[in-house]
This record gives C-alpha cells, structure tokens and sequence, in this order.
C-alpha cells in the first residue's frame, strides 16, 4: 500500500446556484519519499484537493467523497481513511503525517512570536520525543539553510525577507517530522534566484529524509527538474499522470502538450497559454462530458458521432502505456506515437 492513495476524491462547494463540482474523481497515490507534482493553470483545483487531504476546508460548505487512504504510521494506529476520522485522529493527521507549506508565508506565520518559538511550538505539539524545543527549532533552522540560526530564531517575521520567511515556513512544517509535506506553490511570491533555492531545498529534504513531498505549481518548467511524477489537473480532474521524463517527451493529452508549449523557454519571452483558444470553464460552466472538448482543437477533426461522445460522456483516466494514464476518449498523443 502506498503512503497515501486517493480514490474518486470528489469536492463540491455549496452556493446560491446549488452544488459546484469543483474537484472531480480525482484519483492518485504517493509512494513514500516520492514527489509528484500537481500542475495546472490557476483554479483548476489544486489547492481544494490539497486542503482536502487533511480535510482543511471548511465542512460545510464543503462536500467531500471518495477515499484518502493514508498510512499513518503503525504508532498512530495505519491506514485510514482521513474522509471518516474524528477530530482528535484528524488533529493527528494535520501536521502530524501532513504538513502544508503555502504561497504567502506572512499569513501563515504569526507576526507577534519569534520564529524559533514559532517553530519550537510545532515541535511541542507533535513530537513528545525532543526534550528540547527550541533548541530543535534553531536545529531546523539550520537545516533549511538560514545563516546564523540562533539569532535568527529570536526575529520576528517582518525582520526576515520573503525567501527568508519562506525557508521559517519549511522549518515549522519539518518541526512536524510529517511523512508527506505539500508544497502549494511554495516559491510563486518569490523572485526566480530565491525560488530556485527553496525549490533546491524541498528536492535536498526529500532526498535526506526520505520524506513524500506533494508540489503544486502551474509551471511544468519547474517540475521536469525536480518531480518523480506529473499529475496534470484541469477544470477539478486529473486528465493525465506519468512518471516526469515520459510525461514532458510523450504528452498524449492534447492539454498537455498546450501546457508544455507554454513552457517558458530560459531567457525566452514568458508565454501564456495562449496556444490553447477560449478559457477555462468555472465550476458552475463544466460540462456533463469532458471538461476540455469545447477548447480542443483534436475535436475539429472528430465525427459528430465522437464528438457527441465528448461532450457527453465524461473521459475515465485509463492506463494507455505502463505508469502513464490519460482521460481523453481519442487520445491523440497516443496514435501519434503509435505512427512513429
Ligand atoms: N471556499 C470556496 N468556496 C467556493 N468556491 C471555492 C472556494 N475555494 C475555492 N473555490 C473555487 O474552486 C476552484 C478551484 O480553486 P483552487 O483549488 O484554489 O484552484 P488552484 O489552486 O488550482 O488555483 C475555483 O473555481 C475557486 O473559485
Ligand atoms: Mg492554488
């Protein structure tokens, strides 16, 4: 059994207009010291399904289904299923075997304490084994590569910079000793020499402590040099997941080949997803069908027959080579390799 496996994750917000499927039939697993990153362009629903891994979203409005299973460990009692805990297993889980680093670390760090207290608290709360808190959190400090680290424990935030405060973010999720950290667009807010740093330290913290990282980003760029595996996300689906290297060389979603199109080339002008025509839908505009068949240009080329199939029947993420899934009725990714 993987380290964390989700099954048919479902989410929809409660509103005026009624339920909104936002997230979809999302289905992955994660192996323990794996990364896989979840790529996708803005509201997508990358961070609902994050949140919803501890069940951070707020209950309701939220409606979730589907299965979270996650080991937690044989000291915490294995593998549950995070949609039924109760409270008290839940507060477990949170921190405990998820710890979440997001993108402004000033709303998650507490301007008024020091960051060595901040982070020593994390310790306290999930690791009854260290005697010595503080002196743990000026340990993590270091580790996370912040020079001087027992002054620096006694700042406060506003006294660090961002990439700063960012790597004091990283501190207080490792001072959780979590199995899996998600990394919702850690670096976005940063400049590009500071975000290559954080994103060298996640790859380090992974490799040194053997530790499952889920990275959120809506730049495959970033991904093809760091991630063991892509999950590509559109409108709250996965419409295609592969091991990194077959992902980027062998794109069969006609979405993923727009996305690594819109990789912006090193020193090249930033291109936006231009490639691709329309926008994505709102959850309150998503279709019975696929969600993607009104902006795919493969479908121009489709009988009305198929196409019907497209817009009416919504797309299964199925196996079509070895470790490489896609959601697409006729994939053409597929039949080009086929002909090469
Ligand atoms: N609390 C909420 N209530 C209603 N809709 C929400 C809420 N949070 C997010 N959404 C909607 O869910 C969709 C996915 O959002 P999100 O997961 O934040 O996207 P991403 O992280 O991929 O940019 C968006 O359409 C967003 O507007
Ligand atoms: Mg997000």
């Amino acid at each position: 059994m993987p380290l964390l496996e989700v099954k048919n994750l479902s989410v929809q917000f409660r509103t005026d207009g009624g339920l909104q499927p936002t997230v979809t039939d999302v289905s992955f697993s994660l192996e323990r010291g794996e990364m896989l990153a979840l790529v996708g362009e803005s509201g997508c629903g990358k961070s609902v399904t994050c949140m919803s891994l501890a069940r951070l979203l707020p209950e309701p409005p939220v409606v979730l289904s589907g299965e979270v299973l996650l080991d937690r460990g044989p000291e915490h009692g294995g593998v549950a299923d995070v949609l039924q805990l109760g409270e008290r297993a839940l507060r477990q889980v949170r921190g405990g075997c998820i710890s979440y680093i997001f993108q402004e670390p000033s709303v998650s760090l507490n301007p008024v304490f020091r960051v060595g207290d901040q982070i020593a608290e994390a310790v306290r709360l999930h690791r009854k084994d260290v005697s010595d808190p503080f002196e743990e959190a000026v340990e993590l400090l270091r580790q996370v590569g912040i020079p001087d680290p027992a002054n620096r424990a006694k700042q406060y935030p506003h006294e660090m910079s961002g990439g700063m405060q960012q790597r004091v973010m990283i501190a207080m999720a490792l001072g959780c000793a979590p199995s899996i950290l998600v990394a919702d667009e850690p670096t976005t807010a940063l400049d590009v020499t500071i975000q290559a740093q954080i994103l060298d330290l996640l790859l380090s913290l992974k490799k040194d402590r053997g530790m499952a990282v889920i990275l959120v980003t809506h730049n495959l760029g970033i991904v093809a040099e760091l991630a063991d595996r892509v999950a590509v996300m559109y409108a709250g689906r996965i419409i295609e997941t592969a091991p990194v290297a077959e992902l980027i060389a062998h794109p069969i979603h006609p979405y993923t080949s727009a996305l690594i199109r819109a990789v912006p080339v090193l020193g090249g002008e930033h291109n936006r997803l231009n490639t691709i025509r329309g926008t994505v839908p709102s959850p309150d505009k998503f279709g019975r069908g696929c969600r993607f068949c009104d902006r795919c240009e493969y479908a121009d080329s489709l009988s009305e027959e198929q196409r019907r199939l497209c817009r009416e029947e919504p797309p299964r993420l199925r196996e079509l080579v070895p470790s490489h899934a896609c959601a697409c009725h006729f994939p053409p990714g597929l039949t080009a390799g086929k002909e090469a």
